[in-house]
């Protein structure tokens, strides 16, 4: 199965996508997650994209194409994915139909996350993670059970992201309304999209994400 989540900076799609990777054996592809492995190891398509990112604006459809697609290709994705933050434009939801049809596959079902943005501030302000694991906590919402510990590997080097500040927040989720919501669209009109609430408790979503994925596992 290949499972896409949609919606803006914040609304929890590395959250949720984790959690579904655990439960229904998926692998995440989030190309946030690529694009930042670029950037660190200094690959040419990072260095490409470290100053878009830093100002909270799209990468070029050929970078974000060209990274995915080094993924899509490593054998432990053929369990199915969960595709978080990809794809965000329409040439790339394009681009993805035609990277599944030469394998066979297709868009089992495109889930959108219904968020407010103004809460999305708060939530991308508060984040941190862990450097071992990529464990993602916040100052409010999330916090590890011990101080500076993550609960899932007792890592303690906790990290920030640098385009995770109030103002580049709003950049991107301009970014979003202009080039991703429409997409919405995009996936309804082919019957693959299902809306979800999402500004609830983590787990009560996860709860509502898991009914759905169920369906198609
Ligand atoms: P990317 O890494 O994809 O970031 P994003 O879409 O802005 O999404 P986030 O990671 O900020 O949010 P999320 O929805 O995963 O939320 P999370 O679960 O962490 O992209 C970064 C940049 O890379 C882009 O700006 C762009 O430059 C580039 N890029 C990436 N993909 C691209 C593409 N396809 N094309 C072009 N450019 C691309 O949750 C956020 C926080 O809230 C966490 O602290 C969490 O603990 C907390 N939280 C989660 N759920 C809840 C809840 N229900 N209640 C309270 N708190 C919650
Ligand atoms: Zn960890």
């Amino acid at each position: 199965v290949n499972l896409i989540l949609l919606g803006p900076p914040g609304a929890g799609k590395g959250t949720q996508a984790r959690m579904l990777e655990e439960r229904f054996g998926l692998v995440q592809l989030s190309t946030g997650d690529l694009l930042r492995g670029a950037v660190a190891a200094g690959t040419e398509a990072g260095k490409a994209a470290k100053a878009v990112m830093e100002a909270g604006e799209l990468v070029s459809d050929e970078i974000v194409l060209a990274v995915l697609k080094d993924r899509l290709d490593a054998p432990d994705v053929a369990a199915g994915t969960i595709l978080d933050g990809f794809p965000r434009t329409a040439a790339q939801a394009e681009a993805l139909d035609a990277l599944l049809a030469e394998r066979g596959q297709t868009i089992d079902a495109a889930i959108s996350l219904e968020v407010e943005d103004e809460a999305m501030i708060a939530r991308v302000s508060g984040r941190y993670t862990c450097a071992a694991c990529g464990e993602g906590y916040h100052d409010q919402f999330k916090q590890p059970k011990v101080a500076g510990v993550c609960d899932k590997c007792g890592g303690t080097e906790m990290k920030r992201r640098p385009d995770d500040n109030a103002e580049t927040v709003r950049t991107r989720l301009e970014a979003y309304h202009a080039q991703t919501a429409p997409l919405i669209d995009y996936y309804r009109a082919r019957g693959a999209l299902t809306e979800v609430p999402a500004m609830g408790d983590i787990d009560q979503i996860a709860a509502r994400l898991a009914a759905i994925v169920g369906t198609h596992t």
